[in-house]
């Protein structure tokens, strides 16, 4: 497809996408994140036909205009979204799909320990919420969102939505996924709960123990549903902060 084509193509995309852009006009001139776009698919060529030096000195260009900072080497895919642009990094071996959307200050960066590809892959329609890092050659599954602020290190599966740091699922295909077991949340604080837990099992033995609870988080669950019933009751006032 052309240059021009694409550019048409991208400006579409944003219109579809971003309910603060207004017209075609607006998109072109103040979505600095189109411009890093189109300005590292110039660099890219560059980068392919071995003008390696002229390739990152024009990324650097690119990078002082609109505050995303692409390597030439990087490979996005179409329709690529970058909403509010500043602090973005896309790392050399980064791989992003089509109909992807990242968010101020996400970084694609790699561990600082790999060779060869070290920087994530993000499959086609991924949604990036602002501050995330997505660190080695991990992948993204196809439509999968990444919360704000979190920190991912390992493969997210197709259709899931992952959060925290370090990130995990909190929605996989549409159903809620409620973390039950320490194990699965791999940090310091789930290490003292872990000891936690045992240290419990361990007194609960020698006091005799009571009934095991059959639905560990009960409670709290219900809390959750009725607190998720009150925001669908509201939702016309409640916004995921897209397109802010
Ligand atoms: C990740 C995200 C897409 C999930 O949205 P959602 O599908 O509506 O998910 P929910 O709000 O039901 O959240 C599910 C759980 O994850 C938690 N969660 C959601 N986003 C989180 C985040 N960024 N960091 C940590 N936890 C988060 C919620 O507290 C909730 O946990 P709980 O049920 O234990 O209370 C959304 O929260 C997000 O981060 N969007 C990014 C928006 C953005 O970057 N805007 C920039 C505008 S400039």
């Amino acid at each position: 497809m052309g240059f021009f084509k694409r550019i048409r193509e991208d400006i579409a995309s944003v219109l579809e996408r971003d309910p603060a852009a207004r017209s075609k006009l607006e998109v072109l001139t103040c979505y600095p994140g189109l411009w890093a776009v189109w300005i590292h698919r110039v660099s890219h060529e560059l980068w392919k036909a071995r003008l390696r030096l002229l390739a990152r000195m024009l990324s650097q260009v690119g990078r002082f205009l609109t505050g995303v900072d692409i390597h030439p080497g990087a490979l996005l895919g179409p329709r690529l979204f970058i909403d509010h642009a500043t602090g973005v990094v896309i790392g050399e071996t980064a791989i992003v799909g089509s109909d992807v959307t990242l968010y101020q200050g996400v970084t694609l960066g790699g561990t600082g320990k790999g060779h060869g590809k070290r920087h994530p892959t993000l499959c086609d329609g991924v949604f990036v919420g602002n501050n995330a890092n997505i660190l080695g050659n991990v992948t993204v599954g196809a439509n999968s969102r990444v919360g704000a602020g979190s920190v991912v290190l390992t493969d997210v599966p197709p259709n899931s939505t992952v959060v925290g740091v370090p990130a995990h699922i909190v929605y996989r295909n549409g159903e809620r996924v409620l973390i039950i077991d320490p194990h699965d949340i791999k940090d310091p604080l789930s290490d003292a709960l872990i000891h936690l837990a045992a240290r419990v099992d361990e007194l609960e033995q020698r006091l005799g123990a009571p009934e095991p609870c059959v639905e560990p988080f009960a409670v709290e669950e219900a809390d959750r549903t009725a607190y998720r019933e009150e925001l669908d009751r509201q939702s016309h006032f409640v916004s995921m902060g897209e397109g802010i």
